[in-house]
Order: structure tokens, then C-alpha cells, then sequence
């Protein structure tokens, strides 16, 4: 904000959406660099890949952006490595991260040439029967390994997988949607390990890889701690080892309140335990990361119009020209995104529900205390650079907005915005 305005790179937002309309997500490509190197600085010192989890804002332009700064992908269909290829990735910077895939995707994957994930006993195996040893592979174990450790319930120093007791992992998560809580479906959870190394012997699997995707799991570096360290013994069962993979789940905060991990922290543990077990296998692996929220989320909003003012008698809407068909995280995950009005920022501050245009119970953020809000007003919601473009519906049928990148002080259409054609593109109309 400066002399009363918001901008990116010096653009008045209020022009940009006057040039490109709205709904409109807006990306700053500076910032997207500065996590990136903010990143890369946290593992100097480690011979480290990062690969860009590409789910988290499936843009080519993004993506290629990425590629000017050294970045690899992390895909998780067939589709997203055809993109990746087709702006020019090699096949070596990109890693193929599928949960619950018919095997054909997997040997797809394989063909492409990409590093290749497999995150459940059934692929495993099917991996075994059909490439034997003739091309190495990783595997995906669930890191739930980490809250058990956090609670005390499993002690995995000793690596004996098996002992540890079945009911740990029928505790049923209250909570709606979390990626790794006992019951999560990725990976393959460390009490089937020993079936792991069975099926690793039958075949002859080369494990190049061990994959640990900690989601919102690392809540503190000294769980990453116990997880790095217990990833390193897993790591020095598998003689092919080229890397361990750490996944993404690096939060940024949402809300003043949020405590998030310190990456220099992180950096510095597992520095630590690589380079011990560097020492103690007599060569070096590398460590991926697969960020996609850390890269993209601060670099994003979502700018809408206030359209409709309305009152219930207890509670003032902000209706706006959005909803979660555009931004699902609020609906989906209560995630809590800053919603901020551009247009009065002088404005006395009042309360509002900031609510989309859906036939839905559609809340962008409820009590939230925002500058006089009139109809008009631009309305910025922060942080929605990862999982908001990417996770956007044409529920309603509702076209989905531009996007726009904000590079080197201009702003550039990156994708446009749908119209009545498009919403309508594969639909058959009979005739009767
Ligand atoms: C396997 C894997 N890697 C990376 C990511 C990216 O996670 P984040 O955006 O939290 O960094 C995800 C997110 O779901 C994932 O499932």
C-alpha cells in the first residue's frame, strides 16, 4: 500500500482490473522469486532439488516461470507432465507423485521418463511383476510416523515397524479434511514396511527414492527432527538410494495468529543428519521438496467486486461477484484468507460476512472488520495464489476468472477468462 493505493510493482490494482475485469486472480511474480530463493537459501549446503508441486496453481506460465529459476515439478497426473515436457522441463526435473492410480498411469509416467512415486503396496507389486530391476523407483511412506511419534504412541527408534500396535491407527480424525491423520489414505504406513522390503526382495526392486510427504504434520522442528532422523535409518536399507524426498507442507501464515515452521531451522537440522548420513553410506544423495503453497500463496489474490449490500437484520453481506467455485479453501478447509477492501482504505471499519454469488452457503470470511465497504469496491482476498485457480469449478455454471502475472512492472494474461462457450464446450444436446 502506498499514498493510499495497493499496488504490485507500482500498478494501481484498480487499473489492472479495469483492463482485465473481474473476478480476477492476480499473481506478483516477485514474490514468487523471493520464496523461491527464501527456499533454496534454507538448504545451502545440501545438494538439493526443489520441484515445484505443480496442483497448487497449474498455470504453463507459472510453471514456466519456475523453469527461468531453476525449479523441477512435482506432477501428480499424466497431464501435468505432458505440460511440464511441453514448456520444457526435462524429464529428470520432474517427479511423478500419483495416490491411487490404475498401474497404466504409472507405466505411462515410466515411459515418459520421469521420476517415478508409488505410494501403496498394490502398485508395488505390479511395479515388481513388470520392470523387475530395469528402472529404479520410489517409494511413499505415510508420514503419520510423525504425530505418532509427536504423541508418544510409537517409539521408532528401534525400526521394528511391525511391533508397532494396529489400534494406533484406527483412532478415527474428527477433523474434516486433514492429509494425514491415521486413517489418511497416502502412502504406505510404516506398520506395512516389512511387506515393503518382502516385495523389494521377491522382485528385485531398485528403491532409489523414499518419498515422506509431511503435510500440515510439522508443526515443530523438533518433530522434524524425529522425522528426518527415522527417515535416514528407513533411508539405509536401500542400497540404490539417490534421494529422499520431503514432499511439501511448508505453511505460510494465513492469519496473524498462525505459527509456521522456520525453514532456517529446518535447514539447519537436516544439514545436521545429512551430512551424518552422508558420512555414515560412504556417498552423497540429494534431498527434493516439492513446495507449492510456500511458492505461491503470498504471490496471489483473488480480487472481486462488491456487487450486492445486503442485511439480515443481525449481520451486513458483502455479496461479491466470487464464491468457492472460484476460491474453495474457506468452504473446503475453514481456511482463513485476509480479505481486505482496495478501493477505501480510509473507510471507517465494519463488520461484514463476505459471501460469494453461489446457490450455495458460500462464506469467503464471516466477521470480519474491513474498511466501509460500497457497492463497487474492489475486494482483495490474500494468500490465494496456491490451491485457488487450481481447485476453481464452474459450479452455477459459473465461467472461471482470468489470471493475470504481474512480471518485470506489467501485467500479463496468463489465462482467460472462460465465456458462455466454453462452459458449454463438451456438452451433447440431443435431439429428441
Ligand atoms: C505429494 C505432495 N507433494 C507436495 C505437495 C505440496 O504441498 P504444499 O503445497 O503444502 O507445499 C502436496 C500437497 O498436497 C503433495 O500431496
Amino acid at each position: 500500500m502506498k499514498n493510499d493505493q495497493y499496488n504490485v510493482q507500482k500498478l494501481d490494482l484498480h487499473d489492472v482490473c479495469a483492463q482485465f475485469g473481474t473476478p480476477l486472480y492476480v499473481y506478483d511474480a516477485d514474490v514468487i522469486k523471493r520464496q523461491f530463493e527464501k527456499f533454496n537459501q534454507a538448504f545451502l549446503g545440501i545438494d538439493h532439488k526443489i520441484m515445484y508441486a505443480v496442483k497448487s496453481c497449474t498455470n504453463l506460465s507459472i510453471m514456466k516461470y519456475m523453469l527461468t529459476l531453476g525449479a523441477g515439478i512435482d506432477t501428480v497426473s499424466i497431464p501435468e507432465i505432458k505440460m511440464g515436457l511441453k514448456i520444457g522441463f526435462k524429464p529428470e526435473k520432474i517427479v511423478f507423485t500419483p495416490n491411487v492410480v490404475e498401474f497404466f498411469e504409472i507405466r505411462d509416467a515410466i515411459e515418459l521418463g520421469v521420476s517415478v512415486n508409488i505410494e501403496n503396496l498394490q502398485n508395488l507389486e505390479a511395479f515388481g511383476r513388470e520392470f523387475k530391476n530395469s528402472c529404479p523407483v520410489c517409494i511413499r511412506l505415510n508420514p503419520n510416523m510423525l504425530s505418532e511419534i509427536e504423541s508418544g504412541k510409537a517409539d521408532l527408534s528401534s525400526l521394528n515397524f511391525v511391533s508397532i500396535n494396529k489400534e494406533h491407527y484406527d483412532d478415527v480424525s474428527k477433523e474434516k479434511v486433514v492429509a494425514w491423520h491415521n486413517q489418511s489414505k497416502f502412502g504406505i504406513s510404516l506398520i506395512q514396511f516389512d511387506k515393503v522390503l518382502k516385495l523389494v526382495k521377491k522382485y528385485n526392486i531398485r528403491i532409489n527414492g523414499i518419498h515422506l510427504h509431511s503435510s500440515h504434520v510439522i508443526l515443530s522442528e523438533e518433530v522434524f527432527e524425529k522425522g528426518v532422523k527415522t527417515v535416514f535409518k528407513i533411508a539405509k536399507l536401500f542400497d540404490h538410494l539417490e534421494y529422499v524426498d520431503f514432499g511439501g507442507g511448508i505453511m505460510v501464515k494465513h492469519h496473524p495468529d498462525d505459527t509456521v515452521i522456520e525453514l532456517d531451522k529446518i535447514g539447519k537440522i537436516l544439514k545436521k543428519e545429512y551430512d551424518k548420513f552422508c558420512v555414515s553410506i560412504g556417498r552423497k544423495i540429494q534431498i527434493w521438496f516439492e513446495p507449492g503453497r510456500f511458492l505461491l500463496s503470498e504471490s496471489g489474490c483473488l480480487l472481486a467486486k462488491a456487487v450486492v449490500l445486503k442485511t439480515n437484520g443481525f449481520i451486513n453481506f458483502v455479496g461479491t461477484n466470487t464464491g468457492f467455485n472460484h476460491l474453495l479453501r474457506p468452504m473446503m478447509y475453514d481456511a482463513y484468507h485476509e480479505i481486505i477492501n482496495i478501493t477505501n482504505p480510509d473507510g471507517e471499519l465494519e463488520k461484514y460476512n463476505i459471501v460469494g454469488n453461489l446457490c450455495e452457503i458460500d462464506n469467503i470470511g464471516t466477521h470480519r472488520l474491513l474498511n466501509k465497504v460500497r457497492q463497487d469496491d474492489i475486494i482483495m482476498i490474500k494468500n490465494a495464489g496456491a490451491y485457488g485457480f487450481s481447485m476453481s469449478s464452474n459450479y452455477n455454471t459459473r465461467p472461471k476468472p482470468a489470471e493475470v502475472l504481474i512480471i518485470n512492472g506489467k501485467a500479463r494474461l496468463i489465462r482467460k477468462r472462460e465465456n458462455f462457450d466454453d462452459l458449454i464446450r463438451n456438452q451433447i444436446e440431443l435431439d429428441f
